[in-house]
């Protein structure tokens, strides 16, 4: 079929619809803002009935900006957010607990002797960023009733009336037995799981059901997390091949293969998608907080937003000698310190907005280049560029210096929705699944390509700045 399809990427901050044509591309496009809260104690939560009102709201208004119907539905998720739902209404039992919440830090700790086990047999290390720690947390504080799920599994049932999740945002709970792509009873007992009514494991491309949400009757074939969805959208399918999506978090994610890469540098092995029912691997490292560090210097009146990264950084010629690590829910691969709290050093009388700025954007970079050194020793290969995409992209200042600590040239997406185009691509395969995966993405063609401007010299001075910083972070007891 070659009408045009629609593509939906519920993520944490927002929700993106493009309508996608075969040969005209994107056609129709809407957005719908989503605002998750943020509570002490590493609260983040947000309204299920928002998230949906989202999909349904900026999908509608991409298909009428397109003013055409479309033959399949592809919808990318924010992967480790997790409620719990009446399967029999399909009505919320509680809020949907984001994946930067850190309360169930207290079930990880509980769980650290089966903490090797788990890793062994689902790829993940114990940290309350994966689902089933919240899952938990759920079922011991809030709800025994209906089922608890990542936020994909309540959304598809909404529109389809299907309990369905794909086998990589499976693979984001802790409950995934990472060889064989099927739930894990092993892990469901460590986590007190065992009784629960799981969805179905799906595969990320083919018929999941129809929805009258988005026209009559309209098929949903394209499921998958939204950072795989860009690894795909940016043509990363071969062994080796990397992207760096820069979001409300910003992840670094690897491609595999046909087998997981358990690597010893602390980035996660995961489930890349199955098609066909042939699972890739990927690796993924984590920086929790991107756009929501921009977002917190917004809130706090240093600048009025992400479009000022640029401007207000550009005043000052470098940071000033201000080290920001912006951990500010945590600190993820390679340094699993949930614990850690973000931290500003070096402030003088004289520091402006501009330094912090500039320090904050090489805080955020200081991490990626450290999940890009993870990924190169567990690759067993340096990368030879970097892909990128997603909203701080926008930013030069921030590529620049991401291209300078990284030395590697950046390359940079032409469209920054790289995850609704991957769920689009999904959802065209799921049409025909025997379509090359090469005929449904994007050919991979750069915006713009940053190349480091600083010596090796320099960029090792100030990661070495960075490390030192996070060295100094204080440990904290949860
Ligand atoms: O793991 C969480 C992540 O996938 C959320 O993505 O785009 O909302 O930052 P985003």
């Amino acid at each position: 079929m070659t009408g045009p399809v629609l593509a939906v990427d519920q993520g944490t901050s927002g929700t993106k619809a493009l309508v996608i044509c075969p040969d005209r591309g994107v056609i129709g496009s809407a957005t719908a803002p989503v605002r998750p809260r943020h509570l002490p104690g590493g609260r983040v939560e947000a309204d299920p009935r928002e998230l949906l009102d989202s999909v349904v709201g900026a999908g509608r208004r991409a298909l009428a900006a397109a003013g055409e119907p479309v033959v399949a539905v592809g919808l990318s998720n924010q992967g480790e957010t997790v409620l719990a739902w009446d399967p029999a209404t399909g009505e919320p039992l509680t809020d949907a607990i984001v994946w930067q919440d850190r309360r169930s830090t207290g079930v990880c700790a509980e769980l650290a002797p089966h903490a090797d086990r788990l890793r062994e047999v689902t790829g993940l290390p114990l940290d309350p960023y994966f689902a089933a720690p919240k899952m938990a947390w759920i079922r011991r504080n809030l709800t025994r009733e209906g089922v608890v799920t990542t936020s994909d599994a309540w959304l598809v049932h909404r529109l389809t009336g299907e309990f369905v999740t794909d086998a990589a945002t499976a693979g984001r709970t802790q409950l995934l037995d990472l060889d064989r792509a099927a739930w894990s009873p092993e892990a469901l007992e460590v986590y007190g799981l065992s009784g629960e009514r799981l969805p179905r494991i799906v595969d990320a491309a083919g018929p999941v059901g129809t929805t009258s949400a988005f026209g009559p009757g309209v098929p949903l074939t394209g499921l998958l997390v939204d950072q795989q969805a860009a690894l795909l959208a940016q043509g990363a399918t071969a062994p080796g091949d990397a992207k760096c999506t820069y979001g409300t978090g910003a992840f670094l994610l690897a491609q595999t293969g046909d087998r997981p890469r358990r690597g010893g540098s602390g980035l996660v092995a995961c489930v890349a998608w199955r098609l066909a029912g042939r699972t890739a691997y990927c690796l993924d490292g984590q920086v929790y907080t991107a756009a929501s560090a921009v977002r917190w210097l917004t809130d706090l009146g240093v600048i009025g937003g992400a479009a000022d990264l640029d401007p207000v950084g550009s005043s000052v010629p470098d940071a000033g000698g201000v080290t920001f690590v912006p951990a500010l829910a945590g600190l993820a691969a390679p340094w699993w310190r949930g614990d850690a709290r973000g931290s500003v050093t070096g402030l003088g009388l004289d520091t402006t907005a501009g330094h912090l700025v500039r320090a904050l954007c090489e805080g955020i970079a200081a991490q990626v280049v450290e999940l890009a050194g993870a990924a190169t020793t567990d690759l067993g290969a340096p990368l030879a560029t970097l892909r990128v995409d997603g909203g701080l992209t926008r930013s030069a200042l921030l590529m620049q210096t991401q291209a300078d600590l990284l030395q590697l040239p950046v390359e940079v997406a032409s469209s920054p929705d790289a995850t609704a185009l991957g769920a689009g691509a999904l959802a065209r395969l799921g049409l025909d699944p025997l379509l090359p995966l090469g005929d449904v993405v994007p050919r991979w063609r750069p915006s713009a390509v940053y190349e480091p401007r600083v010596s090796a010299a320099e960029a090792a001075e100030r990661m070495d700045a960075f490390r030192a910083a996070v060295a100094a972070l204080p440990e904290r007891t949860p």
